[in-house]
């Protein structure tokens, strides 16, 4: 019995998973994994994996994570859990606009903190999410190099300083007429 017909269709089945796992990411991707493969540690690639993938894709899918996996040959609960500790890594589709809060020293003794609070509040959302209407995404940033300005507030490129938590519902207004 040749390696490939194993009784019980093991290795068979371990193709056609590995062959599902190709089909969930781009042939670069691929070919960058097996590189990162073929690594002493493979783990030790993870970080640099899901970056690839998110720069692809513009966030990890449940899919695409469970591809690395595969193809990577390191369990799903430590991609999973990689990707959910980086706060860099995204687990869902980016919306439309991205707003990033300035939580660097500066920021945060102006009072960022109120200005994040009010921004999650009014969106219904918390860091690292996007709204249901797929129009924001919340994310915390460190010191964004204008702290005369602060606390910041980015909106896609745009920088909004002074920031007080009661222009936040007419800052979202803008957007949300733009869209
Ligand atoms: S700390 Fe916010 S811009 Fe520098």
């Amino acid at each position: 019995m040749s390696h490939h017909e194993c009784c019980c269709g093991c290795n068979d089945n371990r193709e056609a998973v590995r062959e599902n796992a190709k089909a969930a990411l781009t042939p670069e991707i691929v070919a960058f994994i097996e590189e990162c493969a073929a690594d002493a540690h493979p783990e030790s690639q993870l970080i640099r994996v899901l970056h690839r993938v998110q720069e692809h894709y513009g966030h990890l899918g449940r899919e695409q994570m469970d591809a690395v996996a595969q193809l990577l040959q390191v369990p799903a609960s430590k991609v999973t859990g990689v990707a959910t500790f980086y706060h860099f890594f995204r687990l869902e589709p980016r919306g439309k606009f991205m707003i990033s809060v300035c939580l660097g020293t500066a920021c945060y003794v102006k009072g960022a903190e109120r200005v994040a609070d009010r921004l999650q509040e009014e969106l219904g959302i918390h860091f690292g999410e996007t709204t249901k209407d797929g129009l924001f995404s919340l994310n915390a940033t460190r010191c964004v190099g204008t702290c005369g300005l602060a606390p910041v507030v980015v909106v896609e490129d745009k920088v909004y300083g002074d920031m007080t938590p009661d222009q936040v519902p007419a800052l979202l207004e803008k957007y949300t007429k733009k869209a």
